[in-house]
Parts: C-alpha cells; sequence; structure tokens
C-alpha cells in the first residue's frame, strides 16, 4: 500500500471545469457541501420529493445502526418514476433508449413505448402467477428487453435477482436457489464477438441442477437460429416472450410499494465463497440514484447518455435504469463487444448517436489504450462533452489517455467511487465545481460522510486532519445503502459492521490529499477485481479443489496491465496425479465452467506446497510476489521457507 501512496503522491495535475461547463452546470455552487453536512437529512429530503409518491412519507430516516429505513411510510413505485411520470408530463415522445445490438440492428423506444411495452411483460409476469415480493431471476444480454423485465417486476412489486449473462450454470442455480426464484426470465442467446452464447441452455442447465422453486422460464427470442428449439424445452414450464407478452393489454397499473419494500436482489462475490445477495429498498435508492445521476452526469434535456455497464451489474441498475431513467434522460444501449467488427465499435456508436455522455470503466480504457488512438481518430467524437469512470481506479495515465484521446481535452472527467452495497456513487468529482485530479475520485458526495480510520478505529481524518490513508469508512447513514444481505442479517453486520463499532467498512483503502480529495487504493482482503469485476479468491480455490485431480489451492490477484487483476492460481496435485500442459488447461477451463469464464486463471502453477504461516494461514503476500515476479519478501514467518523458492524457481522459468 505503501508503494501506491508514493506514487500517488507525484500526481499534481490538475483540471479546473472548463468555464463555460460550469456555468451551465446542474452543480455549481460549492456552498452545497456545507449545506448538505450540515442537514444531510433535509438534503436527501428535498432529492427525495423530486420523485412522485402515492402517499408520503412520516419519518426521514430510522437509524438503528446497522439497519437503516428511508422515507418511512411512504408509498412509491420505481416503475412510475422511471417511466410513467415522464409520459403523464407529456415527455412520452422523448427518446428513452437507443438501442444498438451487436449486429447492428438498432431500435428506438420512446419514453411511451417503453410505457406500453412494461405494462405488457408486467402482465405477462402476472399471467405467469408472479406478484408482489416474488423473486424473480433475469439472466440475459444488455439490451431493452433487460431493463423491460427489470422494469416490470418493479411495477407489479416482484423483486428482480440480475445475474450477469457472463456467468455459469451454477451461478445461477445458487443465486436462484439463495432466493428461492419463482421464475427465471431469459432469452434464447446473445451475441458477444459474432457469436452466440445459448442463455437458455445454461438456464436449462442450472435448472437440472436443482432449482425447486423456479415454476417458469420466460424466453426472448434474441437470436432466432439456434435459439429455443435447440434448448431443452419444457412445455409448462417454458414460456415464449413472444407468446406471453404480445397478448397482453397495455394496461397494468403500478402497485404502490412501501418506502422500504425490496426492489432488487444482487449478488456480489463475498470473500468467504458464498455470493452475498445485497438487499436494496425502494424509496431510498431511486432518491440516491436520482440525485447522483443528476447531479454527477449534468443531465440537460438534449442530452445523450451511454453508461456501458452491463444491467448484471449494480451500474447497470443505478446508472442505466433506475437513476438516468428516474431524470428522463435518452441514452444507449449497446448489447455487444468493443470489438465487433472493429476495435472502433465503441466510437463508431458514439459517433452515430451523437452520444454527449460516456460512463465506462478503467479496464475497457485501457484495453482502448492498447489498441491505440487509431481507432477513436476514426470517429467523430465531438459530441462528447462530460466522461465518467467506474469499476477500481483509474491509473492516471489512463485518465490522462481517456482525457486527450476520447475527451478532446475539453471534458471533465467523473472518477466515481461506489460499491454494489452503497447502490450510488459515495466519491466523485461534480463536473462544474470539482478541480480533478488524474488518478483522484474528489470528494463524498454531498450528504456522505466518508472519512479515514486505523486498524484501531480511530477516525484518522478527523482527529490528525489530511494527508492521510488507511481505512475507507462511511459515518453516517445514506438513502440508497444496501438494507442487509438476502436471508443472512448475522453476515452483514460481520462483513460490514464488526470491523469498526460505529462506521461502515467499506473494504478498501483510500488516502486524503492536503485539499480533501480522496484517492483509492483498491481492496483491502482478499477479492480479485478483475476487468472491474469482483471475484473471490476463495471461490475460484473452491472451484479448483472441486476438479477430482486437485489437492489444495491458493488464488491471488495478480497485476494485470488490461485487466487491472488477472487470476493466478498455485495448486497441489493429489499424489498419485502427473502434472502435465493437458491438466493445466483442464483446470483452467474447469474455473471457467463452474464460476464463469471472469474467473479463469491467467496462470496457473503446479506447487508441492503452498508457504503457510506456522498457524496455517496461507500467505498471499509471498504468491503475490512470486507471481509478480518480484524479489521475495519477508520470509521469516514461514512454516517452510524452501516451498517458495522452489515456487520462484517455476516462475522464473516460465517467464525466461
Ligand atoms: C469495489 C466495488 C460500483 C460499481 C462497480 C463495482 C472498486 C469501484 C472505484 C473507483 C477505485 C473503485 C472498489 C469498490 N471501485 N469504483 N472509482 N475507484 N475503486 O461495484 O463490484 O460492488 O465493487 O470496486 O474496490 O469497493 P462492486
Amino acid at each position: 500500500m505503501s508503494e501506491t501512496i508514493d506514487s500517488l503522491l507525484t500526481e499534481s495535475r490538475k483540471f479546473p471545469p472548463p468555464p463555460e461547463f460550469a456555468a451551465a452546470a446542474n452543480a455549481s455552487d460549492p456552498g452545497i457541501y456545507g449545506e448538505a453536512d450540515s442537514d444531510w437529512q433535509g438534503w436527501w429530503t428535498g432529492w427525495a420529493e423530486k420523485l412522485d409518491w402515492f402517499s408520503k412519507w412520516e419519518t426521514v430516516c430510522v437509524w438503528d445502526q446497522p439497519f437503516s429505513q428511508w422515507f418511512v411510510g411512504g408509498k412509491v413505485n420505481a416503475c412510475h418514476n422511471a417511466v410513467d411520470r415522464h409520459v403523464l408530463r407529456g415527455n412520452g415522445g422523448k427518446t428513452a433508449w437507443i438501442a444498438e445490438g451487436e449486429p447492428g440492428d438498432i431500435r428506438v423506444f420512446t419514453y411511451a413505448d417503453v410505457h406500453r411495452e412494461v405494462q405488457k411483460v408486467a402482465n405477462a409476469l402476472k399471467a405467469l402467477g408472479i406478484g408482489k415480493g416474488d423473486r424473480v431471476c433475469i439472466y440475459m444480454g444488455q439490451g431493452p428487453e433487460l431493463c423491460l423485465a427489470m422494469l416490470a417486476c418493479a411495477r407489479i412489486g416482484a423483486i428482480h435477482s440480475v445475474i450477469f449473462g457472463g456467468f455459469s450454470a451454477k451461478s445461477i442455480c445458487e443465486r436462484a436457489n439463495d432466493a428461492q426464484a419463482k421464475a427465471i426470465v431469459t432469452a434464447d442467446g446473445l451475441w458477444r464477438r459474432g457469436k452466440v452464447i445459448g442463455l437458455k441452455k445454461i438456464v436449462d442447465e442450472a435448472l437440472e441442477m436443482g432449482c425447486p422453486t423456479v415454476e417458469k422460464v420466460l424466453v426472448h427470442q434474441r437470436v432466432g437460429a439456434g435459439g429455443p428449439e435447440q434448448s431443452n424445452w419444457k412445455e409448462g414450464r417454458d414460456i415464449r416472450w413472444g407468446e406471453a407478452v404480445d397478448p397482453q393489454p397495455a394496461d397494468c397499473p403500478c402497485e404502490p410499494m412501501d418506502s422500504e419494500d425490496v426492489l432488487f436482489i444482487l449478488y456480489t462475490s463475498g470473500s468467504t465463497g458464498k455470493p452475498k445477495g445485497i438487499v436494496h429498498t425502494t424509496g431510498g435508492y431511486l432518491t440516491g440514484t436520482m440525485a447522483t445521476s443528476k447531479l454527477v452526469f449534468d443531465y440537460k434535456d438534449s442530452d445523450v447518455y451511454w453508461c456501458t455497464a452491463d444491467c448484471g451489474w449494480i451500474t447497470g441498475h443505478s446508472y442505466v435504469v433506475y437513476g438516468p431513467m428516474c431524470n428522463g434522460v435518452t441514452q444507449i444501449l449497446y448489447e455487444g463487444a468493443p470489438d465487433t467488427p472493429d476495435k472502433d465499435r465503441f466510437w463508431r456508436i458514439v459517433e452515430r448517436h451523437r452520444a454527449t455522455i460516456l460512463y465506462t470503466a478503467p479496464t475497457a480504457i485501457r484495453t482502448f489504450m492498447k489498441w491505440g488512438e487509431e481507432f477513436p481518430q476514426r470517429c467523430d467524437l465531438g459530441s462528447l462533452r462530460l466522461l465518467g469512470s467506474v469499476g477500481e481506479p483509474i491509473n492516471p495515465e489512463a485518465w490522462i489517455w481517456y482525457h486527450e484521446f476520447i475527451g478532446g481535452g475539453r471534458c471533465p472527467i467523473v472518477d466515481t467511487w461506489w460499491q454494489t452495497e452503497t447502490g450510488a456513487i459515495m466519491i466523485t468529482p461534480l463536473p462544474g465545481i470539482t478541480v480533478t485530479k488524474p488518478g483522484s475520485a474528489g470528494r463524498p458526495f454531498p450528504g456522505v460522510s466518508a472519512s479515514i480510520y486505523n486498524e484501531a478505529g480511530d477516525d484518522l481524518l478527523a482527529t490528525h486532519g489530511a494527508p492521510v490513508g488507511g481505512f475507507l469508512v462511511l459515518k453516517r447513514p445514506w438513502p440508497s445503502m444496501l438494507r442487509g444481505i438476502w436471508g443472512d442479517n448475522e453476515r452483514y453486520r460481520q462483513v460490514y459492521w464488526s470491523k469498526f463499532s460505529d462506521a461502515y467498512f467499506a473494504g478498501d483503502g483510500a488516502k486524503v490529499d492536503a485539499d480533501g480529495d480522496f484517492w483509492l487504493l483498491g481492496r483491502v482482503d482478499d477479492i480479485m477485481l478483475v476487468s472491474g469485476h469482483n471475484i473471490s479468491t476463495m471461490e475460484v480455490e473452491s472451484a479448483l479443489v472441486d476438479h477430482h485431480a486437485v489437492a489444495e489451492s491458493a488464488v491471488i490477484g495478480k497485476a494485470h496491465e488490461i485487466k487491472g487483476q488477472s487470476v493466478a492460481a498455485f495448486v497441489i496435485l493429489k499424489s498419485h496425479v502427473e502434472a502435465s500442459d493437458t491438466l493445466n488447461m483442464e483446470l483452467r477451463a474447469h474455473v471457467a465452467e463452474k464460476i464463469g469464464s471472469l474467473a479463469r486463471p491467467d496462470d496457473l502453477y503446479f506447487t508441492a506446497d503452498l508457504p503457510k504461516t506456522r498457524s496455517g494461514k496461507i500467505m498471499r503476500r509471498l504468491l503475490r510476489d512470486i507471481a509478480e515476479g518480484r524479489v521475495l519478501g519477508d520470509v521469516t514467518t514461514l512454516a517452510d521457507p524452501a516451498v517458495v523458492a522452489a515456487l520462484k524457481e517455476q516462475h522464473d522459468e516460465k517467464e525466461g
């Protein structure tokens, strides 16, 4: 960690907001920080009042640490706020989605179109027996139907649990069972790099593993040939989208939900293996996502906004569906890969639809850097006025490249720090106010209280002031905070509220500089951040050990130029098994099959033993040193120092 701090200290470039941008910005008065801080409940109330409520709340916030409730007693519906109210106010003709499929098909939906379609989907779900409080898994590629399925659930009060379309059958099965899902909404397939990924077949496999609560599978026909007919179609259980949705009337009233009713569950990897079902409720979540998107992305009526995240992740929930749509924005949805048919695809999309705001991840930016500026330079990116980044720390080189080659030197960059758990952006520049610095996420959003603690739980920022580094915590409740882990409140306490007695522990390290700007330093525990996605080392280890040839394994995240981190695995084989290149490949494929290809180890080393402390804890720090080819750190606490020497030799041989 000290290394990162050192290198950050050398970053001194500053980018004040361009004056024309600041003059027109939704937030231009720095005074809002102080105002929000002195009356944070009042600040959030002001935002909640911008939503439509069926009936008003009685209490703004009930804080019974670690459980918060917001706008208690209020009645509200997320779909109404994202869709209906724009139509009711005469803005039905405004474009909601410009949806581009990977093969190049383009579909445009106005808010009135979404309003009509979502009611039909909602009625179809009802006809399948789904009602308020039922859980529905959604496993689809990015596109209008995925968003419609989410909004339709919200409309009738069903709880959606979106599962990223790259996840495996086992992941679906695990998530469907944890949430006791009644139905799965999926598609015959999705397009990825010119090929079809057969989603329905993967759902079939998941159901064969045993998901006793799943009664219905609704299948959107996205790819046609190679679709449902070739999967294991079960009449009675499986229903085609066209047959279920098309005949429905476009008339389905929004269910008045309690502000604290669950809107969705989203599973995220945990350090102890089993994914955690992060629970978000309705009124506070909408308030937080609407407020942050309005001020951070500075939406104007004329904007064409593009968040490249898939709805399988929290970014797609908060900054594709709920935040932007509550603001009535026009946005781009893109289904596929950034290099299909060529490495300029993103820039073609920006040019074609005149995108004004782009929100993407550092892992993508580093990939574009590697491909070279010739690709963005082929296109007219002059429509862009604001750029965003999320998912992991953005290294200053990538920031500068993004600023210069995508933003043409004129667009502010908002580097937004937040988590699945926080629901909305927590630390971020405000583009009309903040003097940005490459690599810094700026300050806590107005109303949010972030600080830096040490191991002992002292508030270093409050007592010593900046500059200071340590554990990032959030000190007061915020409306979009997670309400717990589905079915496991004890785990919720333990994961987020046991390290410190009086603050939410985010699991990240951070530094605050003398100006009060935050610099994120990554996860402090053993979660890997691969291409912007959290993968638990523990889950990959379990997948490896699940293979009959493997006795034990240790997995680490290794620094990777493009992905941020890549997975490296150290494997001890069972005694009768011979190590071979074939087995090496087989084990890596096994991980991909068990938990998804994101988790496939790039490097896999066979070893006779693992470096452990005397108490038997694997020393990941040493494994990281080995995998990254560094001189070995302190080995004095090792049970058997010969183990690392042998591993290091193997690594050096491989790298030449
Ligand atoms: C973790 C949360 C929030 C949506 C995407 C990831 C890392 C996220 C930043 C940023 C540095 C960041 C943190 C965080 N992270 N944004 N701007 N700078 N790190 O959501 O999967 O819940 O992961 O992503 O480590 O804790 P997630």
